[in-house]
């Protein structure tokens, strides 16, 4: 059986690096690694294959590009071209990436069968691209690999039952896995006291793409970091717009520092008092490393995290409150799986192979 993972951004890596890992352990598995090009420095892609022990992609596309229809559209070419030499019997999706919706749509013109992992998820309002991404490549993948209970139920709402699966996060089983590795030194090269700081992460388009929103973000932050340190490693997409819009001295309180990887992302995690941050899947690592956090968003597709009360959506106006006004949470349980997911998955995919 031939299996080709399709990955191109930071999120997409740490996914794949658990997936990959069972694979390994699949004697009638050829596995193929796609690398779309999406993330490309160092520090945002390079450095994730080599802390988390990930083989070499078997093909780079190197695609580079500033908008979001020439990027998928260039994706799109590239993917046939290899999808018709490979002849893969599945092509492995993730998350809600660019890379991801180009994948499930050069697969599925090909008649190749998809899975896709995470899927399920939802979040309003419905025109943020990585929504686009998900509705679209749970549409036209034959397998629908949900990390939680709310995921399917998404799912079944749309009569895409039959196709679906919860076998929890994977993120979680690299969680559990990755933790005794977790890596410190950034809390000591800052001299950071343990509780006493916050991680904050930004690089959603709406929250950085427009001055006035990256402003009044940073400026609340920047009012939270004088009183206790503020650690904020920035993405490049925001480190641009930062540049670009001249607000580097709304942000001087805030300890800026580069991309981390993500063992050291989750060192920094561990010992700290919060987070704050609009990503989707740092949200929920936040929440694995026992850190409540605020979520610059309308809306998360990891609704559980709100429900219960552990993190609480925010935008610049309550930022303030929201670190520093902590209500009590209901406990979720196993919401996310057992740590089990990437098993469940080869599992899965060697049956339907067979
Ligand atoms: C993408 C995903 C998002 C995910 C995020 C994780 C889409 C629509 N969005 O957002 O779901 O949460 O990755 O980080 O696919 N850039 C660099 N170097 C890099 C990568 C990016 O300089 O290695 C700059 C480029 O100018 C690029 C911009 O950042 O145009 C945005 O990158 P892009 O991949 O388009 O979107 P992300 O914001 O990273």
């Amino acid at each position: 059986m031939k299996i080709i993972s399709i990955v191109g951004a930071r999120p997409q890596f740490i996914k794949e690096a658990i997936v990959q890992e069972e694979l390994r352990k699949q004697a009638n598995v050829e596995h193929i690694v796609l690398h779309t090009g999406q993330h490309y420095d160092a520090e945002m892609s390079t450095v994730f294959f080599d802390t988390l022990k990930m083989r070499p992609p078997d093909y780079m596309l190197g695609i580079k590009a500033q908008l979001h229809g020439e990027m998928t559209g260039l994706m799109l070419i590239e993917l046939e071209r290899v999808f018709l030499k490979e002849r893969p019997d599945i092509v492995l999706l993730y998350g809600d990436t660019n890379s991801t919706v180009a994948g499930a749509l050069a697969a599925a013109k090909l008649k190749l069968r998809t899975a896709h992992v995470e899927a399920g998820l939802r979040q309003t309002p419905r025109w943020i691209p990585e929504e686009v991404n998900r509705v679209v490549t749970d549409r036209v993948s034959d397998v629908l690999f949900a990390p939680s209970q709310l995921a399917m139920g998404n799912l079944q709402r749309e009569g895409l039952l039959d196709r679906a699966v919860n076998v929890g996060d994977v993120m979680y089983d690299l969680y559990l896995r990755a933790v005794s590795r977790f890596d410190t030194s950034v809390v000591d090269r800052l001299r950071l006291e343990g509780k006493r700081y916050i991680v904050m992460t930004l690089h959603r388009d709406f929250n950085v793409d427009k001055q006035e929103n990256l402003a009044a973000i940073l400026s609340a932050a920047n009012t939270i970091a004088a009183e206790q340190p503020v650690v904020f490693p920035v993405h490049p997409r925001t480190a641009k717009r930062i540049a670009e819009f001249g607000l580097e001295s709304l942000a001087k309180n805030i300890t800026i520092v580069p991309p981390l990887d993500y063992l050291s992302l989750m060192g920094l995690t561990q010992h700290a008092s919060f987070v704050i941050t609009d990503s989707g899947g740092y949200q929920k690592e936040a929440y694995f490393a026992g850190k409540r956090a605020a979520i610059i968003m309308e809306d998360t597709g990891w609704r559980e995290l709100v429900e219960s009360g552990y993190h609480v959506l925010a935008s610049a106006e309550t930022l303030y409150d929201a670190v520093y006004a902590s209500k009590p949470y209901r406990d979720m349980g196993l919401v996310y799986g057992a740590g089990d997911a990437a098993a469940k998955i080869v599992k899965h995919l060697v049956e339907i192979a067979n």
